[in-house]
């Protein structure tokens, strides 16, 4: 077999040339932080902003991938790490395209995410905590869910019978308590400029 394998690794497009073309650098970002704690707002705000400043980018978010490749995963500690790893799959996949993703899930330990950034490569890797204390966030309570849990409907929800680990050196914290939908936005937008510009 030997003599017949021609490699062609030189004529393939790399990253880089993908980057090129679309005139920024891919990143993974990665956004952390208790259920209601303003991750996916955060995040399709974020988008947006970067579409307009010609950036491209793409969420992954609970709703795209939870109701579809993940559909069979459950909130058990198992299927939370099996969610995550195939999303940090998924968003390698995108971040060799070329495409800056924005991840939005509770993704609730340490190992998990220090899982999710072994796939990643911890380079392209920038972990956001969106750090929303647990009573702001149930007294949101967008979904209802907090109730539920409280009720005991909803077992294994985390911050109340399932752990929330607090990201102990984030590349950036946001505490949305003090901020509005705009300034949080824009803290991340300033934040992350330096390393989507094209190298
Ligand atoms: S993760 O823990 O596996 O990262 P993921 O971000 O995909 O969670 O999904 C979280 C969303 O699922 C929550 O915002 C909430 O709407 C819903 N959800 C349903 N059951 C639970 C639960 N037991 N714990 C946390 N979130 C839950």
């Amino acid at each position: 077999m030997g003599n017949n394998i021609h490699p062609i690794f030189d004529r393939l497009l790399q990253k880089s040339d993908r980057e090129r073309q679309l005139n920024q650098s891919a990143k993974v970002l990665w956004l952390t932080g208790l259920s209601g704690s303003g991750k996916s707002t955060i995040a399709l705000h974020l988008e947006r902003k970067l579409y307009n400043n010609g950036y491209f980018a793409q969420v992954l978010d609970g709703d795209n991938i939870r109701s579809g490749i993940n559909k069979n995963l459950s909130f058990s500690a198992d299927d939370r790490i099996e969610n995550i790893r195939r999303i940090s799959e998924i968003a390698k996949l995108y971040l060799h395209s070329g495409v800056i993703t924005i991840n939005s899930f509770i993704s609730p330990t340490r190992s998990i995410r220090q899982m999710a950034k072994e796939i990643i490569g911890p380079d392209d890797f920038i972990e956001v905590f969106i750090n929303t204390p647990l009573e702001v966030c149930e007294a949101r309570d967008v979904k209802g869910l907090y109730k539920k849990a409280r009720k005991g409907e909803i077992k294994g929800f985390t911050g109340i019978d399932a752990p929330y680990e607090a990201p102990l050196q984030a590349d950036i914290e946001i505490k949305t308590k003090d901020l509005t939908i705009e300034e949080s936005v824009n803290l991340l937008y300033e934040h992350i400029l330096s390393s989507i510009k094209v190298k």
